[in-house]
């Protein structure tokens, strides 16, 4: 039985295919965190908990007269409270009228739920096969407010996922001033914790750093989880690797403002708190009002990182994207960004749409420019309305002329942006965000608008359901430009203000909850500034993300190793972009910015009408070889074999029943007299014999068995040139 209750023990045990979670109620009727790791049965952790008078521990009161060595400020507990005694970082605060943010959760009945718990207004892990889910009911005696703990697994990816509701059934108001998604203790262990940081193009560095005593955080305060913190983290002990060691990891389903926090405390325990960041959060509860809080999907792996992550690939490919698009072969789409920026004509995207179609390409792209008065990035935004001067005929014109190429049409959109130079400004100056009396600072010469309001997101639904009505558009892509501040809102009083950011975010997941459901034959593509929102909670809306502004291949491959932690190659947008790259100056072959590409959902992004002859032949061999291993490639489990910043990134994606596998090593660098590149191949079957040969390179064919390419495994081709890439299939014979 995947969740279980024990009403002896008062023990609650999650089971999932390789790991254990497990809670108690104790004699207090707190609810105590007792283990979570690889699987055990319901043996009662509790009783491992050492107790002792830990002097300057505070003791509850019905606890403190008879035993000292009861104290929450030590004890693990699944979902801690501030100013009750426990001095760590905790998950909940709670202000009440009389100003008191002191609050104490009891345990007071808990009951088990059929399928998969869906959140109101936010998105959530789904799914088709039978599921159960837990919800334990805590509550504050005093001044009334109920706290609903709500678990659900996947057992095969070995996920939990986590929600918190809460409900004032208090007879006055609250006001909710940090409410955690997750609270997670280990009573031992010592662990180093993952995090991904970046900055715009450059998003998803690798950092892993010891826990030590005190706290540490990463979390966002822009309006968006950013490019520079993702929300997804992992903690593992110290001698975990790629293929061995215990690791967990936490993806938070949110895409505004977080917050995680770690803290080792004064007995060496770790906790670890994730949730929307307090800092811009208050949130009224009055009686009977109900505040539900974004999912956190944990997983758990005692086979190191590369397991874990493959856990995360599967539930997102299965248990987040949702739609016609999920199972659905995605096109190679050609974008016109850095192929024109915001210098073109109707008949020049006709041209390069005509080209990308005798190349194999499936969708042209529109970017940035095509509507209102655009020219550069300082004014139009919020004008979703053609510029037909410079298309030189209706957007519906343009999308016949470009479906007439054979070619699918889309579109780019930043819905939630504005320029002051706009119509859209000039009508409803009121609409955006901006601190009352103060000039709000600007990002790229731009404002944002207030998707808090019902009216704005009522207006934003309306434009875009009559462009995708009017016009043969098959994809959007949905951008976001820059990180919000001068965070207010006209529509809401100022006891409300501290709403604001998730208001926003939750206007948001309406307005694309709204269109993707109006639309579902749309493929929607999210993107903020590239990667400035590549979450879970954007997943659930638009099945792919473009990762990245950066399109420089040898950049690529650390932004693609740190994003492919928490995310499937299947969501990331890349595209083979111009030489020297825009965004670096450098300059790479075509058939390694093409490897490159192919970890992901593979575009192209230049002018395919400047192309060689030569050129051309290349891509269109790109494009077949991608097509041909386009179900290996998405729906295959993926290695890293090397990390990236290794002399040469190697990765593989095998098919999951070891049929195949593909192998895309790029080099950094070239030397002369190159020691040799042995990489050990992973997840083939260790009986068969499988034939290895170069896609890209001339280079003979290989028998090898299983056990050998996985026990001694094979020399990579040496680089004959900088930045040279190769592409090695492996097929079982
Ligand atoms: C963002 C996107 C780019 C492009 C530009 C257009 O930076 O990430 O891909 O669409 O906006 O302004």
């Amino acid at each position: 039985m995947p969740i279980t209750w024990n009403e002896e023990k008062k023990l609650f045990n999650v089971t999932t295919k390789n790991a254990t979670y497990q809670m108690k109620v104790d004699s207090y009727n707190h609810l105590i965190h007792t283990y979570y790791g690889s699987q055990i049965d319901d043996t009662d952790m509790y009783t491992q908990i050492s107790f002792a008078d830990r002097g300057f521990s505070a003791n509850p009161y019905e606890a403190g007269k008879m035993d000292r060595t009861y104290s929450l400020d030590v004890l693990p507990q699944e979902y801690s409270c501030y100013g009750t005694g426990d001095f760590r970082i905790t998950g909940l605060r709670v202000k009440e009228s009389t100003g008191n943010q002191t609050v104490a959760l009891k345990y007071v009945k808990h009951a088990f739920f059929d399928g998969f718990h869906k959140i109101n207004g936010l998105p959530s892990v789904h799914g088709t096969s039978p599921s159960t889910s837990l919800c334990i009911t805590m509550k504050d005696d005093v001044n009334g407010l109920v706290v609903e703990l709500w678990y659900g697994i996947l057992e095969e990816t070995d996920v939990i996922t986590r929600t918190v509701k809460l409900i004032n059934r208090g007879n006055a108001q609250l006001i909710i001033e940090k409410a955690a998604s997750m609270n997670l203790d280990f009573t031992y262990g010592e662990f180093d914790w993952i995090t991904l940081h970046g900055r715009h193009a450059m998003e998803r560095n690798v950092e892993r750093r010891a826990i030590s005593h005190g706290i540490s955080s990463i979390g966002s305060v822009r309006g968006t989880s950013s490019h520079h913190y993702n929300p997804f983290t992992i903690l593992c002990e110290k001698e975990t690797t790629e293929t061995n060691g215990s690791c967990y990891g936490f993806s938070f389903m949110y895409s505004g403002e977080f917050l995680i926090e770690v803290e080792k405390d004064q007995m060496a325990q770790t906790r670890m708190i994730m949730g929307i960041h307090p800092d811009n959060f208050s949130w009224i509860l009055d009686p009977d009002q109900t505040l539900e809080l974004p999912m956190v999907i944990m997983s758990y792996s005692a086979n190191g990182l590369g397991k874990l992550s493959q856990n995360y690939h599967k539930t997102i490919k299965e248990n987040v994207i949702r739609g016609n698009w999920k199972n659905k072969r995605r096109p190679v789409l050609i974008n016109n960004w850095e192929a024109t920026y915001f210098d073109f004509t109707g008949d020049k995207l006709v041209e390069i749409a005509k080209e990308a179609q005798s190349l194999g390409i499936e969708l042209f792209v529109l970017d940035d420019g095509w509507f209102g008065k655009r020219d550069d990035d300082n004014s139009g935004l919020g004008d979703w309305y053609p510029n037909e001067k410079k298309l030189g005929c209706t957007l519906k014109e343009l999308g016949n002329r470009i479906v007439e190429q054979n070619i699918l049409f889309g579109l780019w959109l930043e819905p939630e942006a504005i320029n002051e130079d706009s119509d859209l400004y000039r009508a409803h100056p009121d609409w955006v965000i901006k601190a009352p009396g103060r000039m709000p600072a600007l990002g790229r010469n731009q404002l944002l608008l207030d998707f808090s309001r019902d009216d704005v997101c009522d207006y934003i639904i309306e434009v875009i359901s009559q462009l995708l009505t009017e016009v043969p558009i098959s994809y959007i892509k949905w951008d976001m430009n820059r990180s919000m501040c001068d965070k207010f809102s006209n529509n809401l009083d100022a006891a409300h203000q501290g709403e604001f950011a998730h208001r926003f975010i939750l206007g948001l997941y309406h307005v694309l909850e709204t269109l993707t459901t109006r639309f579902p034959d749309v493929l929607f593509e999210g993107c903020s500034g590239g990667g400035g929102r590549y979450d879970c909670g954007m997943l659930y809306y638009t099945p792919q993300i473009w990762l990245s502004d950066n399109t420089d291949a040898i950049n690529r491959l650390s932004i693609q190793y740190g994003s492919s932690l928490g995310y499937p190659v299947a969501t990331m947008g890349a595209h083979v972009s111009a030489i020297p790259n825009h965004q670096t100056g450098r300059s790479t072959s075509l058939s390694t910015r093409g490897t490159v590409a192919m970890a992901g959902t593979f575009g192209y992004e230049l002018d395919v009408t400047k192309l060689t002859e030569e050129e051309k032949v290349e891509v269109k061999k790109q494009i077949k070889t991608f097509q041909k291993y386009y179900d290996l490639i998405q729906n295959g489990v993926y290695y890293r074999l090397t990390s990236a910043d290794d002399i040469c990134t190697v990765w593989e994606i095998v098919a999951e029943n070891k049929s195949e596998a593909l192998i895309s090593a790029v080099y950094h660098g070239v030397e002369a007299n190159p020691i040799p590149i042995y990489v050990k191949i992973q997840g083939l079957d260790e009986k068969k014999q499988y034939e290895i040969s170069y896609l890209n390179a001339d280079c003979t064919k290989q028998i090898m068995s299983g056990i050998a390419l996985k026990n001694a495994g094979i020399n990579i081709k040496g680089a004959t040139t900088e930045f040279e890439s190769y592409q090695i299939y492996i097929r079982e014979i």
